[in-house]
C-alpha cells in the first residue's frame, strides 16, 4: 500500500549559516553524499574509491564530528568536505537541485519503535528534497544490519518515492566501510544493501 506522506516544506528547515555554506553551490567535481557519516569511514572509503568527486560528509553529533575532523588529518584525503550539521536542513538549503551523484546512508538510526518511525530517512517529507537534488542518473544507496527496516525502505523508495530498484543484495562479509558495518558483520549478522535509481 502506498503510504500518504505530508509534503516536505523548505521554508520550515532551520537557517544555517550562508557565510560557512554558501560555497558548496559553486563545487563544479561530482558530488557524492555521505548522510550520517559518523566517524567518517565511510567518507575516506568513498574518497578514495570516487577520487575525482568531491564527498560531503554529514554528521550531526559533535563528538562523532571532532573524530570525523581527526581521521580526515590523519589521512591523505583531500576531497572531502565535512559539515557538522542535520543533513536535512543543510541538503535542503545548500545543495542545488539536480546536483548529486550519487547519496550513501549508511547504517541509518534505525528508529525502531513504531512511534518513531517517521524519523527514519525512508518515511520523511524530505525524501522529496532529497531526490529533487539528485541527477537523473544518480544512485543512492542504504545499507543496514536490520532486515524489518531493509524491506520497509524498499517499499518505500520504490513505491512511495517511485524510484527503480537497482540492487538488493547482502553486504559482503569483508566489507569494511563503516565501523558499525565491521562490528555487525564480525559479530556475525547480516547487512542488507540496497541500490536505488531514478
Ligand atoms: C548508526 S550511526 C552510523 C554511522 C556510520 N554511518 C556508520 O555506519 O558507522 C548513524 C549516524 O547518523 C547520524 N545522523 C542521523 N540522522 C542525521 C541527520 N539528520 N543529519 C546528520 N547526521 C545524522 C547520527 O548522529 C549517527 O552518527
Amino acid at each position: 500500500m502506498t503510504k500518504l506522506l505530508r509534503a516536505f516544506d523548505s521554508k520550515k528547515t532551520p537557517k544555517l549559516s550562508e557565510d560557512k555554506y554558501a560555497f558548496i553551490r559553486d563545487l563544479k567535481k561530482p558530488i557524492v553524499l555521505d548522510i550520517g557519516c559518523g566517524t567518517g569511514h565511510s567518507s575516506l572509503f568513498l574518497a578514495t574509491k570516487y577520487p575525482e568527486s568531491v564527498i560531503i560528509g554529514i554528521e550531526r553529533t559533535k563528538d562523532k564530528f571532532s573524530k570525523f575532523i581527526k581521521n580526515i588529518k590523519n589521512s591523505e584525503a583531500n576531497n572531502i568536505i565535512a559539515i557538522n550539521e542535520d543533513a536535512i536542513p543543510f541538503i535542503t538549503q545548500f545543495i542545488n537541485d539536480r546536483a548529486i551523484d550519487e547519496v550513501f546512508i549508511l547504517y541509518p538510526n534505525p528508529y525502531p519503535k513504531a512511534k518513531q518511525s517517521n524519523k527514519r530517512f525512508h518515511n520523511m517529507p524530505f525524501m522529496s528534497e532529497l531526490i529533487k537534488k539528485m541527477k537523473p542518473q544518480a544512485k543512492l544507496t542504504q545499507a543496514t544490519n536490520i532486515l524489518t527496516y531493509h524491506e520497509e525502505a524498499l517499499g518505500l523508495f520504490t513505491q512511495t518515492w517511485k524510484l527503480k530498484l537497482t540492487r538488493n543484495s547482502l553486504v559482503s562479509l569483508n566489507a569494511n566501510r563503516t565501523l558499525f558495518e565491521k562490528k555487525y558483520l564480525q559479530r556475525g549478522e547480516s547487512c542488507y544493501e540496497l541500490v536505488i535509481s531514478m
